[in-house]
């Protein structure tokens, strides 16, 4: 039986782990890499490998027992362009982004990341400034990073997390919701994840915004030299009202 959910902050998962590099992990590493962090039991990703041959995906997770059970997918279709990693994001994955090529990772997701709706499991939130930085200095200009989820309580404070660091653009869909809302609407992927169809097929919400790094540099110390503090905003949902109770109930069911 897998657990709904693991504590990222407790001990066990502090533990850094060495990453393979890309030449370990694809058989074409030269390739652009899409990085997909909370990749749950990789469905997603699976299909997005077999549709769009020409790139690695990479999904990390943290829950060990669904990445053997995706790599054992991965492996009984024998694709080369993707692999599933277990670790903890925010322990194991600056060090990986570090060592990577310059223009190497096309894009990141983070889609429908955990919600810890409790100010003081805030902390537990995956996107959080240092992963932001590492995410930022190895995004080259142009390159994607593309959230989404359903809960407005958990997007906004990754919103304003981004769009704090002045590192990334917002980009506007082609066709932009005549109603005037800053979300993206339509999924720019071709793929649903599997808590986004199970989210739509209920009618619910999905909150999505897609960036583009753009030039803004990053400083030795990560940060970049002209942007706000992004820990000033480091899940500023603290200070904002709590999510609607039916919003927390369904989330919490997953
Ligand atoms: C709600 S699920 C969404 C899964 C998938 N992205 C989807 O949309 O269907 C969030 C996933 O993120 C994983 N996760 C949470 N914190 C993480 C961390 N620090 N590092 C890696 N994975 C994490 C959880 O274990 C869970 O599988």
């Amino acid at each position: 039986m897998v657990r709904q959910h693991v504590n990222p902050l407790s001990r066990f998962f502090q533990l850094p782990r060495p990453l393979p590099p890309p030449e370990e992990l694809f058989a074409q590493p030269q390739r652009p890499i899409h990085l997909d962090i909370g990749c749950a039991r990789g469905r997603f990703l699976l299909a997005m490998a077999q549709l769009e041959a020409d790139r690695n995906y990479l999904g990390v997770e943290i829950r060990r027992p669904l990445v053997t059970a995706a790599e054992a997918d991965r492996q009984a279709l024998e694709l080369t362009n993707l692999h599933y990693l277990f670790c903890n994001a925010n322990v194991s994955l600056e060090n990986w982004l570090l060592a990577l090529p310059a223009g190497r990772l096309e894009r990141v997701s983070i889609q429908f990341p955990d919600p810890w709706f409790k100010a003081k499991h805030h902390k537990r939130r995956v996107l959080q400034p240092e992963l932001l930085r590492a995410l930022a200095a190895a995004l080259a200009p142009g390159r994607e990073l593309f959230i989404q989820s359903d809960v407005l309580a958990v997007i906004e404070p990754m919103q304003a997390l981004i769009e704090t660091s002045g590192q990334f653009s917002a980009q506007t869909p082609s066709n932009p919701p005549a109603n005037g809302e800053r979300w993206y609407g339509a999924n720019p992927l071709p793929l649903p994840t599997e808590r986004e169809t199970l989210v739509l097929r209920q009618g619910l919400p999905v909150y999505r915004l897609l960036y583009r790094r753009n030039a803004l540099a990053t400083t030795a110390s990560g940060r970049s030299a002209e942007a706000g503090r992004p820990e000033a905003t480091d899940n500023p949902a603290t200070a904002a009202a709590p999510a609607p109770a039916s919003a927390q109930t369904r989330a919490m069911a997953r």
